[in-house]
């Protein structure tokens, strides 16, 4: 199988570029942060509290997380439920900001991304798929961007939608949020030694996934299957 790891922090266009190369090549598109949300879910539905550890150690082994795929889209399941609308609420990101940070529930998701990929081909983002999930992917991106430039999108993306924002408190939250991502103890963010920097601060959507698609040929000699 050929196994495309794709980590960074977030807001630098992961799943926006992952998805367009998983498609350019015909490949799996796997978002394993839906599934740190899918277990943080479960978590807030049962009434855990998310600075509770030791519950959401002894709890988290009864979330029957599990993947499709429908018309090509990925499809988090909790037992039978799609759980998809829910996962991006406030309450969702804030508990599985905290809950990922839980060894016992790394280790139920990492297994599950392991099989995912061991079956198939698949573009993987995250945070320690190059690092700790897929340490011998065929081909490691690290994604970046500066904090003013993924605040600036953000802060794009919301206005777009009518929503009010602060530029200047987007930037805060961006830089908080990568400290944490960075300093935690279990699988903390950082750059593969085998990954291939790409800072897209400059670069559009297309560039980027053009410039991937260049580094998949070359790493593995697999082309572009389709035009996106
Ligand atoms: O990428 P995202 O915002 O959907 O991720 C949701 C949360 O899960 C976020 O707090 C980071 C965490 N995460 C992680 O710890 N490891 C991953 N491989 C993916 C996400």
């Amino acid at each position: 199988m050929t196994n495309i790891a794709i980590d960074g922090p977030a807001g630098a266009g992961k799943s926006t570029i992952a998805k367009k190369v998983a498609k350019a090549l015909s490949f799996i598109y796997v978002d394993t942060g839906a599934m740190y949300r899918a277990m943080a879910l479960y978590l807030y539905r049962n009434g855990i509290a998310a600075d509770d550890a030791d519950k959401i150690a002894a709890a988290c082994g009864g979330a029957a997380i599990s993947i499709e795929y429908r018309d090509g889209e990925q499809v988090v399941l909790l037992g039978e439920e799609n759980v998809n609308p829910y996962l991006r609420t406030q309450e969702v990101s804030a508990m599985a900001s905290r809950s990922s940070a839980v060894p016992q529930v790394r280790t139920r998701l990492v297994q599950l991304q392991q099989e995912l990929a061991a079956s198939q081909n698949v573009v993987m983002d995250g945070r320690d798929i190059g690092t700790v999930v897929l340490p011998n992917a065929q081909v490691k991106i690290y994604l970046t961007a500066s904090v003013e430039v993924r605040a600036k999108r953000r802060f794009l993306e919301l206005t777009e939608k009518g929503e009010s924002a602060v530029l200047e408190e987007i930037a805060a939250e961006i830089a908080d949020r990568d400290h944490r991502d960075m300093t935690r103890e279990v699988s903390p963010l950082k750059q593969a030694e085998d990954a291939v920097l790409v800072d897209t601060s400059d670069m559009t959507i297309d560039e980027v996934t053009q410039r991937i698609l260049d580094i998949v040929k070359e790493k593995t000699g697999i082309v572009q299957a389709h035009n996106n």
